[in-house]
């Protein structure tokens, strides 16, 4: 699959709650293949600038371009919370509710959601009530809705935030394999190791603005400003 909706590049980008601004202004592109970390301290804006490029959150100021036009962008997209909203029926019945909206009702609709069952490791739970899973259960249920539709890029905040190593480890594998089939990833974490480990490119947020951004490789090893030195080196930041 080729990614047609990117390059994303936002302009002077900004958001604000009660005329008070919480992001930006934002200069930042990303480019079409990789996995973007955004990491920062907490209220360094990430879920907001998430939430932005993703319409959840109105832009109050600069331009944000896609590839494409913002419609279609917004459509091959999927988002992923920290708490994934959950439909009080069967976990199967989240998954093809998911499944339908794209493909219809079908067999071969119905064979496709047998088979994302079974990728994220849900088929024991496949006919209790969503609302039964435990917290990494029910993120591998949100990325099988996801996933499903096959989206040219997935957004996703702190999706591990609160699950255990196992759990952390079962999702991470889900998402290698997405990336392993083109799918462009941005994802929030506080999780160094898991930036280490997933990322290809990063984007250090503090105060809501970018500092720093640019190969995971180099950011580690020599981070060019003394904010990101300080976070790495797990200091507080004001
Ligand atoms: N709905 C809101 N009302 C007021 N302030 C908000 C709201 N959402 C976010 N903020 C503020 O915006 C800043 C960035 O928040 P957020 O994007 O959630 O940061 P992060 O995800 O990095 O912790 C914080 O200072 C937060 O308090
Ligand atoms: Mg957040």
């Amino acid at each position: 699959m080729v990614t047609t909706i990117l390059p994303l590049t936002l302009s002077g980008a900004t958001a604000q709650v009660h005329g008070k601004r919480i992001l930006g202004p934002v200069d930042l592109t990303l480019g079409q293949a990789g996995v973007t970390m955004v990491i920062g301290p907490n209220g360094a804006g990430k879920t907001t600038l998430l939430r932005l490029i993703h319409g959840l959150q109105r832009q109050s100021g600069g331009t944000q371009n896609w590839a494409v036009g913002v419609d279609e962008a917004r459509a091959a997209q999927a988002f992923i919370f920290q708490n994934p909203v959950l439909m009080r029926r069967s976990v199967r019945d989240n998954i093809a509710y998911a499944a339908r909206l794209t493909f219809g009702r079908s067999s071969t609709t119905d064979d496709v959601v047998d088979d994302w069952i079974v990728r994220v490791g849900l088929t024991e739970q496949a006919r209790q009530p969503a609302s039964s899973l435990s917290g990494g259960e029910r993120q591998k249920m949100a990325l099988a809705r996801a996933l499903i539709r096959a989206p040219q890029m997935l957004i996703l905040d702190e999706p591990t935030a609160h699950l255990d190593g196992r759990s952390t480890r079962e999702v991470e594998a889900i998402l290698l394999d997405a990336v392993a089939r083109d799918t462009r990833l941005v994802m929030s974490t506080h999780d160094m190791g898991q930036a280490r480990r997933l990322g290809s490119d990063i984007v250090f947020l503090h105060q809501g603005q970018v500092f720093e951004t640019g190969p995971a490789t180099g950011f580690f090893t020599h981070p060019q400003t003394p904010e990101a030195t300080a976070f790495l080196n797990g200091d507080i930041l004001e």
